[in-house]
């Protein structure tokens, strides 16, 4: 439709139909599972907005969506399509691993890859829409949605951030197989006070701005085509009525044009919050902020009408935000073709085919990342292995968003064993269930698993314990329970639990070739796991093809590669802990434990147990003294800061060596070091080749004094290594600072 009759359509159309798009309702009232005069007039809807609503969520399947979307225009006085939404964040049914772990690859053009085959398989299913990728910057392990990000670097994350958008919308959302994405949860829901969901967020402007924003605005510059609002407070006002965050920031600053979306009932809750007095209020507030659609309440459908004809609301709000709605719904070509891909027979090829599944066994297996390695793994052929823990037998590990993956599609471990030669020298105990009796987790829906007597615990135990002593070595799967990290999973302990660690205890007292492999959604305090284990392998929740991806590192056919996206703390009281935290007055120094008046702990270390960046593989690579070309930078010119990579050890294998910078002086104080690049280089033993990275002008740029990003004169370090510890740097200096504008 030309943009003329779109807003000839617009125009067209009655204030209460416009409201009406900017609703959005659950899929139960199209499907008949909650009926326009049941639950729904509770809710304050009319028969009016169910038929002439804007967007569903949480419908799916080609042949259903069909048929709704056909009835739905058929009675609509102006025949607009609905949108068809959904989260499908590791992939529809065939489930990929874990954002978090997907960042851990360190290889945005795989998250690409795996967004458009979750894309693929959304839109043959009738899908417009996912709401993905969540950018949030993450630094608090406490916080359960951890998993979903990406982790807590902000250049890495907004490499995913605009990786994941493309791999959903290719370069035009009318091609087949694309679909929308949304970026949320804007802003700053990553950083709840104390690990705890839904809490407040205190983050000055400039942390906001600086670490926070970048990766929200590198999934708007790559076109995604909506932005979700989050559930927090910036600066004391709810996101979700914040017209300083939503129309300066989101809009006038990031250039954003696309569709604002509430999150789920977030514009009621800005009641909660305290900031508007009643639901009229809060329809005022939010409309003012640009929030485009009502995620869940009846907000907008109950008051927009009235407070634009009491004059309260301009007209002009209320068409500015339908008119982002129906640009979208041309911009997926919906109403030549209101069902886009949606196609029964497609959906029966398309879904769980070999090379989605195929792609979902490559991203686990670079997603792994080897902690620790006491030279037990890989697995030596032909010696006996047991294979032991609550994981061995387990279809769990696709991750608690995987809404519509079914773990009846997920092989277990036990299976991938037995599928390839280790199987025939395998023994398998489960020793212990997921959770223990004494671990209550109370408010899911979904059964956490089933209940074993004391007796039973007890034998189980005693015949792990028995065959880990009859093997020559120990595969050891232990982890959280898949729905322990997710929405509303905040945990103040960040172990495994309890009746697993008890088993660890058991099982290394037997044998002292014991591997563990490690399922979680985010990092742990794994240190006890570590002191006992000779080698950890992190597989945090990789999805349907995991278990054989796990073989594939195991056996040694792929050697692991995964990078840390986040910091795996010391213990729990170390965070919210991150490699690019600000220089201190007083830092801690090397060696001067007892030089007592410095910025450190009496009881722990302060660098993490495990550092952002870091992942072993099956050799050991020698990373040369960084070199530079030039010792100065000016006008245009860019330098170049190299090192040598060589493999020095007796497997092939993959090094992602990553550059970090300082600014050593600066208007605003400076992180201790930024991750500006990396690279993945795969080397023969005894191979050896150059890394150089470019360093330009626009990388030294920062969020300055004035509220601009811009670089200054002065003296700068360059590290290049395996992970953020990295001391390997050289120094040089900008003479010529440049300007960049407000981001
Ligand atoms: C979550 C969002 C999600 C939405 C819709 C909310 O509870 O915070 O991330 O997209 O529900 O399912």
């Amino acid at each position: 439709m030309t943009e003329q009759k779109l807003q000839q359509l617009l125009q067209d159309m009655t204030l209460e139909e416009k409201v009406n798009q900017m609703l959005q309702l659950a899929g139960g009232f199209f499907t008949g599972d909650m009926m326009a005069m049941g639950p729904m007039a509770e809710k304050g809807f009319t028969q009016e907005n169910v038929a002439q609503a804007g967007s569903v969520l949480g419908a799916l399947g080609a042949e259903k969506l069909k048929k709704i979307q056909q009835d739905f225009m058929e009675k609509h006085p102006h025949k607009i399509p609905l949108l068809f939404m959904l989260d499908v964040i590791n992939g529809l049914k065939t489930i990929y691993p874990i954002p978090l772990g997907q960042g851990a690859t360190f290889e945005p053009e795989l998250a690409e890859r795996c967004a458009q085959m979750a894309a693929k398989e959304s839109a043959v299913s009738g899908l417009h829409v996912t709401f993905s990728p969540m950018v949030d910057l993450v630094r608090d392990a406490r916080w359960g949605r951890v998993m979903e990000s990406t982790g807590e670097d902000p250049y890495l994350n907004s490499l995913f951030a605009g990786a994941m958008v493309k791999g959903y919308q290719g370069e035009d959302l009318q091609e087949p197989y694309r679909i929308a994405a949304c970026v949320k949860h804007f802003a700053g829901y990553g950083a709840p006070t104390a690990g705890r969901d839904y809490n407040t967020v205190e983050l000055s402007r400039h942390t906001l701005k600086e670490f926070y924003l970048p990766a929200y605005k590198a999934g708007i510059d790559a076109g995604a085509a909506l932005v979700m609002t989050s559930f927090n407070t910036i600066d004391g006002v709810p996101a979700t009525g914040n017209k300083w965050l939503m129309r300066k920031v989101l809009r006038e600053e990031m250039g954003f044009d696309g569709v604002l979306i509430s999150d789920w009932a977030a514009i009621e809750e800005i009641i909660y919050h305290g900031y508007c007095a009643d639901r009229k209020e809060a329809a005022v507030r939010a409309a003012q902020a640009g929030v485009d659609i009502d995620m869940m309440t009846g907000i907008y459908s109950e008051h927009l009408c009235k407070l634009v004809r009491e004059g309260e609301v301009p007209e002009a709000l209320v068409d500015e935000a339908v008119y982002r709605i129906l640009e979208l719904k041309n911009k997926l070509g919906l109403f030549e073709n209101p069902c886009k891909d949606a196609d029964e027979e497609k959906e029966k090829a398309v879904i769980l085919c070999k090379e989605h599944r195929a792609l979902a066994r490559e991203a686990a297996r670079k997603s792994f990342v080897l902690l620790k390695n006491e030279e037990v793994l890989p697995l030596q052929k032909g010696r006996k292995t047991a294979f032991i823990g609550p994981y061995v037998d387990n279809r769990n590990m696709i991750g608690s968003w995987s809404i519509v993956g079914e773990t009846k599609d997920v092989t277990t471990l036990k299976e991938a064993v037995l599928e390839r030669p280790e199987g025939e020298h395998a023994l398998f105990a489960a020793g212990c269930p997921v959770l223990g009796g004494d671990l209550k987790l109370e408010g899911f829906s979904e059964s956490m698993e089933e209940q074993y007597s004391d007796e039973e615990c007890a034998a189980m135990l005693e015949e792990a314990v028995k065959k880990a002593a009859e093997a020559d070595m120990v595969v050891l799967a232990l982890g959280e329970h898949r729905l322990q990290s997710g929405e509303a999973t905040s945990n103040a302990n960040i172990q495994i639990p309890q009746v697993q660690m008890e088993l660890l205890e058991r099982v290394c007292a037997v044998n002292d070739r014991v591997a563990v492999v490690l399922f979680s959604g985010r990092p742990l305090d794994i240190r006890a796991i570590s002191a006992r284990a000779q080698a950890v392998l992190q597989v945090w929740l990789p999805g349907t093809e995991g278990a054989r991806a796990i073989l594939d590192v195991l056996s040694g056919d792929y050697a692991p590669s995964g990078k840390l996206p986040m910091s795996f703390p010391y213990c729990v009281g170390q965070v919210p802990v991150h490699y690019n935290e600000y220089s201190t007055g007083r830092p801690h120094v090397e060696g001067k434990d007892k030089d007592r008046f410095r910025s450190k702990y009496l009881d722990i270390p302060n660098e993490p147990l495990y550092p952002f960046g870091y992942g072993l593989s099956y050799t050991r690579f020698a990373i040369s003294p960084a070199e530079i070309d030039k010792e100065t930078m000016t006008g245009a010119e860019s330098l170049h800061v190299s090192v040598k990579v060589k493999n020095v050890g007796d497997a092939a294998g993959t090094e992602t060596v990553q550059l970090y910078l300082h600014d050593i002086a600066a208007s605003v104080v400076r992180p201790v070091k930024e991750l500006k690049g990396f690279r993945k280089v795969t080397l023969a033993p005894g191979e050896e080749e150059t890394v150089t990275f470019e360093i330009r002008e626009e990388m030294l740029r920062f969020l300055t004094e004035n509220d601009r990003w811009e670089s200054e004169a002065g003296e700068f370090e360059a590290f290049v290594g395996a992970d953020s510890s990295t001391v390997n740097c050289v120094k040089f200096r900008l003479d010529a600072p440049k300007d960049g504008g407000l981001g």
